[in-house]
């Protein structure tokens, strides 16, 4: 995610809670995405963890103090007026209350009252603290004043106890802290976004499947998101993290993927404004899924396989008046001319807008991706990137393409 990082200042704010030492994963992702990092602890959060570690991970010393020597003049001015966002990580019950009461008696208060920036929470405490009526109210008290919030969870806590009052995991954290920096321009935009491979059974032990990761696709459904868009997942089997915000869907084969894609754009494709089919679906399947485990007999076998339906050409035959908009993906093997051609055929036989296509070699697996946007008439390359950048790159088009219809 390094592209929507780079050149932004985050300060982060550790409060005393034991999740304290999860911030420290949260400022090594925050670090290696490309952000300035400023530490800032209380006193009692310096308790749990040490100041050192933190100041190595983020290049530069821990504030702790209003007082420290090292800034001349106002130091929570200083860093408030630096920050492109204010992260609370974690928020204790009781930074929650002195939040809402505005107080200004250490560092992270000040900071927070002085923010010019948005500030995101991440609250962490025992779950009988967390719904308390006092943290309730003043949960909603600084939601109301847009202090955004990246849980608590559902989930074990540090007494043995379990129940919503953990603090959310380090990615969801600095997902909530990345949308709190981004525009929402795709609010009110409905995508739904097919991603990964689908399986088709053989038998009980065996299936046919393929190399795509998912990366992709999840890339896609998280940029949008966090962009504002409502935005629905049909996953293929992947072991990907559900993105935030996005409600995600699980399926198996391309039977299911087709039941669940013409479930989510609805009657008359009215549910959605644009379908990104970045799923590798299985065109074949196995004519029979056998009950019982297939025994070896001789020395050839072969299963006979049937075409699937081919989802993204039904949706293209379906839909009237050009919507939603449809976008297709297609991964190729070739020099760029020959992707290009086939991107362009598939354009045409699936009746789509745009076919994002990529080299077999380049796209499967890894955190990069290089890809040609193929529309009927003109070609852009994106160059290789992060597959987060290249998902904001693809999603920028979606974007315009919906704007200039609305125009
Ligand atoms: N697709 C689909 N349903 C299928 C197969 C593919 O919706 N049963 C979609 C994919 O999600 C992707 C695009 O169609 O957006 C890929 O096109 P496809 O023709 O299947 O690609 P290949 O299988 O690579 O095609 P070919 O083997 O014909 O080159």
């Amino acid at each position: 995610m390094s592209y929507r990082l780079a050149g932004r200042t985050v300060a982060l704010a550790i409060t005393g809670s034991i999740a304290a030492y999860k911030a420290i994963e949260v400022a090594r992702r925050l670090v290696t995405s490309g952000a300035r990092v400023i530490p800032v602890m209380t006193e009692s959060a310096a308790k749990f963890i040490g100041p050192v570690t933190l100041s190595g991970i983020c290049g530069e010393p821990v504030a702790t103090s209003m007082w420290d020597p090292a800034y001349p003049g106002e130091m929570h001015v200083a860093i408030a007026d630096a920050a492109d966002v204010i992260a609370i990580v974690p928020a204790t019950a009781d930074t929650m209350a002195r939040l809402t009461h505005g107080r200004a008696d250490d560092l992270v208060m000040a900071l927070a009252l002085c923010a010019r920036a948005p500030i995101v929470i991440a609250p962490a405490m025992h779950p009988r603290m967390w719904s308390n009526a006092a943290t309730q109210a003043n949960a909603a008290t600084l939601s109301a004043r847009g202090y955004k919030f990246a849980g608590p969870v559902d989930g074990p806590v540090a007494s043995g106890d379990s129940g919503v009052g953990r603090m959310a995991d380090p990615d969801a954290i600095v997902d909530a802290i990345v949308e709190a920096m981004t525009p929402q321009d795709l609010r009110g935009v409905r995508m739904l976004v097919t991603a990964g491979p689908t399986i088709e059974d053989v038998d009980p032990v065996r299936f046919i499947g393929n190399r795509s990761s998912g990366k992709m696709g999840f890339a896609i459904a998280r940029n949008a998101a966090m962009r504002g868009a409502e935005v629905k997942l049909v996953a293929g089997p992947v072991a990907l993290a559900t993105p935030g915000g996005v409600t995600r869907i699980d399926v198996r084969s391309a039977q299911e993927m087709h039941r669940a894609v013409l479930d989510a754009v609805g009657e008359a494709m009215s549910n959605v404004d644009a379908v990104v089919m970045a799923a590798a679906v299985a065109d074949y399947r196995p004519r029979e899924r056998s009950e019982k485990k297939l025994k070896k007999q001789g020395d050839h076998t072969s299963v006979e396989m049937i075409r699937n339906v081919d989802i993204l050409a039904e949706l293209g035959a379906m839909r009237a008046n050009g919507a939603p908009l449809l976008v297709g993906f297609a991964v190729e093997t070739g020099d760029r001319d020959a992707i290009v051609g086939y991107a362009r055929g598939k354009i045409l036989s699936k009746r789509v807008d745009v076919v994002i296509a990529n080299e077999a070699a380049v796209a499967f697996g890894g955190d990069e991706n290089a890809v040609y946007v193929v529309e009927e008439t003109s070609v852009t390359d994106i160059p290789r990137a992060h597959k987060d950048a290249v998902a904001g790159a693809v999603v920028d088009w979606v974007m315009a393409r919906l704007k200039n219809e609305s125009l």
